[in-house]
């Protein structure tokens, strides 16, 4: 067979700001540089052990037309939506909310003290899906398998399929990939990632290369189109993710909370949320 390799094509550093009540996190797709990486709208971290950063946490907020998808390697947080849904997010724990035609929900710290580190992905919708009915997959970290993979490179799988592992996220449409690999220094591997897929890589901690790259952490490598991408750590490890998913090439339109297809379909989603119509 012959694979071809991606590589890095455009590199985003995070930008710092703040959100919800006063947290303060890291955007690496969203603003700045990269507005956007179809179908990935925003791609945030969060990672302080100040609580005055995060203790605010992200009150009763709406979102409509896409899906949000939390992973927390670090403390631990409540959430709780309109339809009565509620849950504990784990260290090593995500969730994968298919927000569709909207609910309005609350992210809070559960700590009052310790390390907060954590990601929120929003992943867009298709026209014909950004209207179903929200849906929730709470991943316990148990829930998460992983590979052991020679020179003791470890694979988290959230969701796809990598090294004979399949992740626990089940029937999203764009047939997402999530993997969270551990490198110990000096060590490398291939991942392999279908070429339909949009794909990046996300540095989380250490350094190292992907598709020949250097990366350093906090740094967003996105990937060329190929089959593959070859990761290799430097002389202190790293931790780097994998994240691709079928690009919707439908047209965007955004208004904070909301992403739908036209500005009109975000006027109705701004009428539908101050009528109180934005919930399950
Ligand atoms: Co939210």
């Amino acid at each position: 067979m012959d694979q071809r390799k991606r590589t890095v094509v455009n590199i985003a550093e995070g930008v710092r700001t703040s959100d919800g009540a006063g947290v303060r996190l890291t955007r690496i797709i969203g603003s700045g540089r990269m507005m956007d990486l179809d179908p990935f709208l925003l791609f945030d971290e969060f990672k302080s052990d100040n609580p005055d950063d995060y203790i605010g946490g992200f009150p009763d907020h709406p979102h409509r037309g896409f899906e949000t998808v939390t992973y927390l390697i670090a403390g631990v947080v409540d959430h709780a939506d309109s339809a009565g849904n509620s849950g504990t997010l784990q260290p090593g724990g995500a969730q994968w909310m298919t927000a569709g035609r909207g609910l309005v929900h609350s992210e809070l710290p559960k700590q009052k003290e310790g390390l907060l580190w954590g990601f929120q992905l929003w992943v867009n919708l298709p026209a014909d899906s950004k209207m179903a009915p929200p849906r929730y997959q709470d991943i316990t970290p148990e829930a998460i398998p992983h590979a052991q993979l020679p020179d003791g490179v470890v694979a988290r799988v959230l969701a796809g399929q990598a090294f004979g592992v399949t992740g626990p996220v089940e029937g999203i449409v764009t047939i997402p990939l999530y993997i969270d690999i551990s490198l110990p220094p000096n060590t490398s591997i291939s991942v392999p990632v279908e070429d339909e897929k949009s794909a990046f890589v996300y540095m989380a901690e250490g350094e190292g290369e992907a598709g020949g790259t250097a990366l350093a952490a906090g740094t967003l490598g996105q990937l060329s189109k190929g089959d593959s991408v070859e990761l290799a750590a430097g002389s202190s490890g790293c931790r780097v993710f994998v994240v691709a998913a079928k690009p919707l090439n439908e047209p965007v339109a955004r208004w904070g909370p909301f992403v739908m297809n036209t500005d009109e379909e975000i006027e109705q989603a701004i009428q539908d949320y101050r009528a109180g119509r934005i919930r399950d």
